[in-house]
C-alpha cells in the first residue's frame, strides 16, 4: 500500500503512556503557476531521448544555459522562503535539468547528493490528471526496508523542495505530456 500525503494527517498515535523519538523527513511544497512565458521558455529547451525519458541532464544546448536560469529565476522568490524554513539564510544554484515523459516512461529510485545542505527541487511544469506520481522513500532505501513510500500527484505549479539525500522515483507515465523542472542547489 502507498501512503499518500492526504493520509499522513490520518495518522495518529494511542495514548498508551509510552513516548517515542521520532525522526521524519521535510518536504516543503507550494504551487506557483508558471506563466505562459515560462512554459514557452520550457518546451524550447533542447531534450535528448535516453533509455527512460527525454531530458538535458547530460548536455544542455549553449543557448539553453540562460532558460534554465530564466525558468529558475520564475520560483525563486519561492526557493528564498523555504530555504529559511530549513534554517539556511542563502543558496548557490547549482544544476538544473528538464524532463519530459511519454507514456510508459518511469526512473528508478534515485537520489541526487549525500550533503546536508544540498537541496534539490521538482517543478511539474506540465501534467495531466494521467501524469505519474513521484515517489519518496526513506533515507536507506532500497537498501533497508523502509515505510510505504510518499507519493506525490504532479498538479501544474505544483513545486516540490527537499534534501537531497531522500531517495524518490517516478512510476510508470500514463501521459505525453508530464514535463517537470529539476535541480540541485546548495544553502550556506
Ligand atoms: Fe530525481
Amino acid at each position: 500500500m502507498i501512503i499518500n500525503k492526504e493520509d499522513i494527517t490520518k495518522l495518529s498515535h494511542k495514548n498508551d503512556g509510552l513516548n517515542y523519538y521520532e525522526f521524519s523527513q521535510k518536504i516543503i511544497y507550494g504551487n506557483i503557476k508558471p506563466s505562459k512565458e515560462i512554459l514557452n521558455i520550457a518546451d524550447s529547451v533542447k531534450l535528448e531521448q535516453h533509455k527512460y525519458q527525454k531530458n538535458n541532464f547530460y548536455n544542455k544546448a549553449p543557448e539553453d544555459i540562460k532558460k534554465g536560469e530564466q525558468i529558475f529565476n520564475h520560483f525563486k522568490k519561492f526557493f528564498s522562503i523555504i530555504i529559511e524554513r530549513f534554517g539556511y539564510k542563502n543558496f548557490v544554484f547549482e544544476h538544473w535539468w528538464l524532463q519530459k515523459y511519454n507514456p510508459l516512461e518511469f526512473i528508478d529510485v534515485h537520489t541526487h547528493g549525500n550533503s546536508l545542505n544540498q537541496f534539490s527541487y521538482i517543478i511539474y511544469l506540465r501534467c495531466s490528471e494521467n501524469s505519474s506520481k513521484t515517489l519518496f522513500y526513506l533515507p536507506g532505501y532500497p537498501y533497508v526496508e523502509t515505510q510505504e513510500p510518499l507519493a506525490i500527484t504532479p498538479k501544474p505549479g505544483l513545486c516540490l523542495f527537499f534534501p537531497s539525500y531522500l531517495p524518490h522515483s517516478v512510476e510508470p507515465n500514463n501521459d505525453t505530456t508530464r514535463l517537470i523542472m529539476s535541480g540541485n542547489i546548495r544553502a550556506y
